[in-house]
């Protein structure tokens, strides 16, 4: 679910490479039919595309029938902190509503392998870094009170019945793009996030990166957080999926890479590939905003052998290979 999405497209390549035969169930609300062209043009094949909106339990059912669909990736969601807030029902209406309605399809179709897309937002900010599976878990907006409320279907789900396979996978800051240029993050609006800021200040497309608070407890005083490659993540949904294969219950895992890296040093990564300095603005720390977030992904390191191998460098210059592809083809 959500595979013509940023995390869904990347993991739909990593999964039709290893093999697997992918059905994408997406409603398009924020992505675009395109991305199976750029998916086909890496891997060669198509996946299947059913244009359905996950809460229409009979559609999701008929997707169920028409496909022999042996494992769900549930990456289909609504992901911004700011609508969420302001917007609390469309959130859990939205990704809780579709989890329930995917939950009862795959019920009735027979299915019980599911790997969820949760988020490093579900921590508690009292927690301290690195983060550790077991660390207090108390997510501040609606949002992250989304996911939340997901994980602990997925824990009932598994007390109730220990024939399910659930895996939560708790992303920390996604960034990157595959390194063909050719499907990456395609964010609607000003983006939120810093990683897609920076890109288009980078492209010119924005004047200059805000930089919310050099006035925290870090060494150059702006906030750390733990940045992943995107194909680091996708390589870990499958590794979930192989995991799951053998495992009933419910299991959760940290997909980091266990480094923090600091706003202004971001900004220096990315001044690096684009040879070009890049014009910031000191501002007010942001509401929300935690000083420092890292993972401890040691589980998902010995469960699922699983590591990040991408560097700092190396999602900056993917990621600016694919915003540069992006620009061009929307001229
Ligand atoms: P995205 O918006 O690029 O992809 C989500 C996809 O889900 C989109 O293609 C959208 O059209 C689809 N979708 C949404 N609601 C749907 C519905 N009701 N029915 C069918 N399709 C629907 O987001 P992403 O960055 O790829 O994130 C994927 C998942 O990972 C989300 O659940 C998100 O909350 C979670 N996550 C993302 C990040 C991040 O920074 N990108 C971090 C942590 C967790
Ligand atoms: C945010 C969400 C989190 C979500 C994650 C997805 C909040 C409070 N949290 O996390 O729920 O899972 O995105 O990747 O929104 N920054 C700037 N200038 C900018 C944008 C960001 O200085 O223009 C700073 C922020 O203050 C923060 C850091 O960059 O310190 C990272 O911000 P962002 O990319 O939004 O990620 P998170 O806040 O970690």
């Amino acid at each position: 679910t959500g595979g013509m999405g940023y995390i869904g497209s990347h993991t739909s390549v990593a999964l039709i490479e290893a093999g697997y035969q992918v059905v994408v169930l997406d409603n398009l609300d924020n992505s675009s039919e395109k991305v199976l062209t750029g998916i086909e043009s890496i891997t060669g094949q198509t996946p299947h595309f059913a244009h359905t909106d996950l809460r229409d339990v009979d559609a999701v059912l008929e997707v169920f029938n028409e496909y022999p669909i042996t494992s769900v990736i549930h990456t289909a969601g609504l992901k911004s902190v700011e609508e969420s807030v302001t917007n609390p029902s469309k959130y859990y209406e939205n990704n809780i509503g579709s989890t329930i309605t995917l939950v009862k399809a795959m019920q009735t179709a027979g299915v019980s392998t599911l790997v969820f897309s949760s988020s490093a937002t579900v921590y508690s900010s009292s927690s301290k870094p690195p983060f550790d599976e077991n660390a207090k878990t108390f997510p501040t907006n609606p949002y992250g009170m989304s996911k939340y409320i997901i994980e602990q279907i997925m824990a009932d789900l598994a007390l109730a019945d220990s024939k399910w396979r659930l895996g939560i996978l708790r992303y920390f800051n996604p960034v990157g793009a595959h390194p063909s240029g050719k499907i990456g993050e395609s964010p609607s609006g000003v983006p939120n996030n810093l990683m897609p800021y920076l890109m288009q200040v980078a492209i010119g497309k924005l004047e200059k990166l805000p930089i919310y608070g050099d006035d925290y407890e870090t060494p150059d005083g702006t906030c750390i957080r733990d940045y992943v490659h995107v194909v680091d993540l996708a390589r870990g949904h499958l590794a979930a999926l192989e995991f799951l294969e053998n495992k009933n219950g419910v299991h959760f895992w940290n997909l980091g890479t266990g480094k923090g890296t600091s706003v202004l040093e971001l900004v220096k990564e990315v001044e690096k590939v684009i040879e070009k300095p890049i014009p910031i603005e000191m501002k007010q720390r942001r509401k929300g905003d935690i000083p420092i977030v890292f993972a401890d992904v040691a589980k998902a390191s010995s469960q699922l052998s699983w590591q990040a191998k991408y560097s700092i460098e190396k999602m900056c210059a993917d990621h600016w290979k694919w915003q540069k592809h992006y620009s061009d083809s929307r001229q």
